[in-house]
């Protein structure tokens, strides 16, 4: 059982298990003891390590009669190991530690299976089985600026891994459609198109015309009086405005929905006005714990060390942020079931979710412990920087309009193409293609190689850099290994079956071993919500080909077949990871 790695995730979960068995007879009074499996820092000493037998020694220290310190217990540990393919050997250092070399043949088996059974059966498994990922989220009829950019592309990629691990997911787009601001939008499109016959064209830029009425609005106190009762009018179900309401937020989607299509995101819209009819309920269910309080005339829920309040219905008798996400929250635990409900926003919104996360958690709808679900979490990112340091904006307008940004990337790419002449050796098909998928692959890999709490610099010009941690870099790395396999001129399905890898050369062993790893990067990059992970991941794998094909001679050589099975292996996993994040391979360059 010990070797089946279907039934264990990753690599080192599996070696996990393993010690948990030797832990169990080593120790059995201390059984909770998590097993403390990590990769080792320095590879002189080993491929992983046990840290469990220091923190054992001080549980069982003056008890025990059996062990005389922690060296022992680590003795111990070696010895009760069960018997496993994966280790080829064990040795002890410092005060304690056990290092484990791993057995090559083991590794180089592992990956053979993988390239008949497919990456699929590398899946790490997560203790959820449904989450939700509420993402992108831009707000009707203002503008969809970088901020909500990089929401999708970190939200997108987030879901992408968490599907990846069998996790099941409910991609949320949480669009702000409700709110005050709707009165005045429809009174000024009642204003302007008497008729009720409202296009797209003439409603043009709906930022425009949110401005426009957002001028009637202060200017003209009868028109704000018309706007106020308008709002009452749609809340309470009003036909007419009920048309209109869904007729802003018609226009408004399909504007963002050009982006999605092009960035490949899929999404599902469950907006604020979806709630609105669960707040009464959430709210009541708050306040017969006795959470909400009166404040200065509002409902409010008081946090522990904060000084303003959660505000949950405003002075007006009116519902809000907050109290919509409370109600949102309620229903994807108890209507969605979902176990891990994941927001990703700027940073700048982490105390709206501190806070209603900590009145959740005070009304037992959450466990107070961070560790246990349902859990909620705040995927917080950084600001977007121009090259001048300051917020990201575009030159032609004050607003970034992103179906534009998006275009520049894919027109830079497609002309670096046709300036290396590919427009004379490929289709136009394919040269479109290409450009796609190097342009928008730039776009998200700069924004995901960086830890998402810091601010990142927008630049095209190191975005499309071909050499660096660019995903230009990586993408022509992915069609070299594909061109190495073509030219070899062997048929890699029928290798597969029947040839061997072997991982002789320490550069082939170093390689193996980091494809190997792959399922515990991605179980690490969804555990902390961090898809630099990955993204440091298949930069380091493609780091570790290059070395390794500089050293190991490929086509011609007496290893040929297994060289090629690992050039394919590697085009595997990279093929997984761009998948992982939203980048779509090329095979050629
Ligand atoms: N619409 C919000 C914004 O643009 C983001 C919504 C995030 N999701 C949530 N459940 N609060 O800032």
């Amino acid at each position: 059982m010990a070797n089946d790695q279907e039934a264990f995730g990753s690599l080192k979960q599996q070696l996990a298990k393993l010690f948990e068995e030797s832990l169990r007879v080593t120790i059995p009074e201390e059984l909770d003891a998590d097993t403390a499996i990590a990769a080792c820092q320095n590879p002189r000493f080993g491929d992983y390590q046990c840290n469990n037998a220091m923190g054992l020694w001080s549980k069982v220290k003056g008890k025990s009669t059996q062990f005389r310190g922690p060296q022992p217990i680590g003795q111990a540990i070696i010895k009760n190991l069960p018997p496993s393919e994966m280790v080829e050997s064990c040795s002890i250092a410092g005060p304690g530690f056990v290092n484990v070399v791993l057995s090559r043949q083991w590794i180089a088996k592992s990956i053979q299976k993988m390239l008949v059974d497919g990456i699929e059966t590398w899946a790490p498994k997560l203790p959820v089985k449904r989450a939700v990922v509420d993402f992108s989220s831009p707000n009707i009829a203002k503008e969809m600026h970088v901020g909500h950019l990089r929401s999708t592309i970190i939200g997108d990629t987030l879901a992408r891994m968490l599907e990846y691990s069998n996790v099941e997911v409910l991609r949320r787009n949480h669009v702000g459609d409700w709110g005050t601001q709707f009165g005045m939008l429809i009174e000024y499109l009642f204003e302007k198109f008497p008729s009720g016959e409202v296009s797209d064209q003439a409603v043009g830029d709906l930022e425009a015309f949110y401005k426009a009425s957002k001028q009637r609005f202060d200017s003209d106190p009868d028109f704000k009086g018309r706007a106020q009762r308008a709002v009452v009018s749609l809340q309470a179900g009003v036909e007419k405005y009920r048309k209109a309401w869904a007729q802003i937020c018609e226009i408004s989607r399909r504007g963002y929905e050009k982006v999605y299509q092009r960035l490949g995101v899929h999404l599902e819209e469950k907006g604020e006005s979806f709630y609105n009819p669960y707040i009464p309920g959430a709210l009541e269910l708050l306040s017969k714990q006795g959470l909400i309080e009166e404040s200065e005339g509002a409902r409010v829920i008081f946090i522990e060390g904060k000084n303003i309040p959660l505000i949950v219905i405003k002075k007006d008798g009116g519902y809000n942020y907050a109290s919509t996400d409370l109600a949102a929250l309620w229903y994807r635990l108890n209507e969605e079931k979902a176990e891990w409900i994941i927001y990703v926003t700027d940073v700048g919104q982490r105390e709206h979710f501190e806070m209603f996360f900590t009145a959740a958690k005070r009304a037992g709808w959450l466990p107070a412990e961070d560790n246990k679900y349902p859990k909620a979490s705040h995927v917080g990112f950084g600001l977007v920087l121009g090259e001048d340091g300051k917020r990201f904006r575009t030159r032609s307008t004050e607003t970034v309009k992103l179906v534009d940004l998006l275009d520049e990337a894919k027109n830079k790419c497609k002309a670096a193409l046709v300036e290396r002449g590919k427009d004379k050796e490929w289709t136009e098909e394919e040269l479109e293609k290409t450009a796609e998928a190097v342009g928008y692959g730039a776009i998200k890999y700069a924004d995901l190689k960086n830890n998402r709490t810091t601010n990142y610099t927008f630049s095209f010009d190191q975005m499309l850099n071909d050499k660096g941690n660019t995903a230009v870099y990586l993408l022509y790395a992915h069609a070299r290994i594909c061109s190495i396999i073509r030219k070899s001129g062997k048929d890699i399905e029928e290798l597969k079956k029947t040839g061997t890898i072997d991982l002789a050369h320490p550069d082939e062993r170093v390689l193996g071993l980091h494809l190997l790893q792959f399922a515990e990067i991605v179980e690490e990059a969804c555990t902390n919500l961090l898809p630099n992970v990955l993204c440091e991941y298949l930069y380091n794998l493609s780091e570790d080909f290059t070395r390794f094909y500089t050293n190991c001679q490929v086509v011609g050589s007496a290893e040929e077949t297994s060289r090629l099975l690992l050039c394919e292996a590697t085009a595997v996993v990279m093929r997984k990871c761009f998948h992982l994040l939203g980048i779509t391979p090329v095979y050629k360059i």
